[in-house]
């Protein structure tokens, strides 16, 4: 079954053709980190046009890479929600008039489903139960499975997401944008124990997180501590990098006492580790480590390629896969819901 998928729920345009949800035949992606990068983050009026601007030309291209044409597939998938509105309503549209055109269905897929699926186009095989750490820009979520297409929520962000908490303090020490993958870098020069924060205890022994409160405690620190921030073209001083390696530290070492306390209440076979913020090697590292190798509860640990990990179309239309083999028509009434919920 050859499925196109189309994402723009935030600030990248992408189409992807996919065969039988695992073999991605192509998978373009139009950035948009330029245009925003002088804002410091998505500006959604500015996403949504770029979004127009991009998509047509973006799935031509996802059909010229595949070799294929709009002939050869079974069925459209595109993103939903949850998003940005303006960005989500350019993907819904333009895959409802192309599925009108050419006669072929279409399924709404959460962006989320979507990326639980990212780890099974290169893992087709991952074994059930799962809990799924969903880390991104805009969400930090724990998702457990027992099969396919069932899902039930056990913790999610209560302000900001990990990917947010890292762009923000990238930001405000003036490294640059997106600030996931330069902290990811810069992590590596720097003392992830110099700097303590102290990891905040959700008194009601839920497990959802919070990373509010390490921005706050960062920028005191800031002040504190006297950090200037770097002025363009600068060198990093070691202040800095002893600062971002410890925020980082300390985000990742909530996500995985989070993770490993629902690991010992759900007992999963398989972890996956998907969204922007999966791509962060010290993330992945600590992961296999405690699950594979120390004394967590064992489990596999499955993390995409990065360029499935972070927002493409290849997820959303392996997502997309099995609700296209029901019998499934156009829905003209299909929407985008800027928060839509997976469970
Ligand atoms: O999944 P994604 O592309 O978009 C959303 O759905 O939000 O995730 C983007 C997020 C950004 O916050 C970015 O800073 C973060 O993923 N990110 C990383 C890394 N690469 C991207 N965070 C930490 N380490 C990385 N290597
Ligand atoms: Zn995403």
């Amino acid at each position: 079954m050859l499925v196109l998928g189309i994402e723009s729920s935030c600030d990248e345009t992408a189409a992807a053709l996919v065969e039988d949800g695992h073999m991605v035949l192509s998978n373009v992606v139009a950035s948009q980190v330029k245009v925003h990068r002088s804002f410091g983050g998505v500006v959604p009026e500015l996403a949504s046009r770029e979004h127009l601007r991009n998509i047509g030309y973006v799935v031509r291209e996802a059909f010229k890479d595949a070799g294929k044409t709009q002939e050869d597939i079974d069925g459209i998938a595109v993103t939903q929600g949850p998003g940005l509105i303006g960005s989500l309503l350019v993907g819904v549209s333009f895959a409802k008039a192309m599925a009108f055109s050419i006669k072929k269905p279409l399924v709404p897929v959460n962006h989320i489903e979507g990326h639980i699926f990212s780890a099974f186009i290169e893992n087709p095989r991952i074994e059930y139960p799962l809990l799924a750490l969903v880390v991104s820009g805009g969400h930090t979520s724990l998702i457990y499975s027992l099969q396919q297409g069932h899902y039930q929520s056990i913790g999610r962000a209560r302000d900001d997401a990990a990917g947010e908490a890292l762009d923000k303090l990238s930001k405000f020490l003036g490294l640059g944008y997106p600030g996931g993958p330069i902290i990811d870098q810069l992590s590596e020069r720097g003392d992830p124990r110099s700097v303590s924060f102290s990891i905040p205890k959700i008194s009601d022994g839920s497990l959802d997180f919070s990373f509010s409160g390490f921005k706050t405690a960062a920028l005191r620190y800031i002040q504190q501590a006297g950090i200037k921030p770097r002025r363009s073209g600068s060198r990093v001083t070691r202040a800095i990098l002893n600062l971002v390696a410890s925020y980082q530290q300390a985000i990742i070492d909530t996500l995985l006492r989070q993770t490993q306390k629902s690991a010992s209440r759900l007992h999963p076979r398989s972890i996956l580790l998907v969204g922007g913020v999966a791509c962060n090697r010290q993330l992945r590292q600590t992961f296999k480590k405690a699950f594979e190798e120390g004394n967590s509860v064992a489990a596999h640990v499955y993390f995409p390629s990065p360029n499935l990990t972070t927002d493409n179309a290849a997820m959303i239309a392996a997502a997309g896969t099995p609700k296209l083999r029901m019998p499934v028509s156009l829905d003209l009434q299909l929407n985008a819901y800027a928060d839509l919920r997976l469970c």
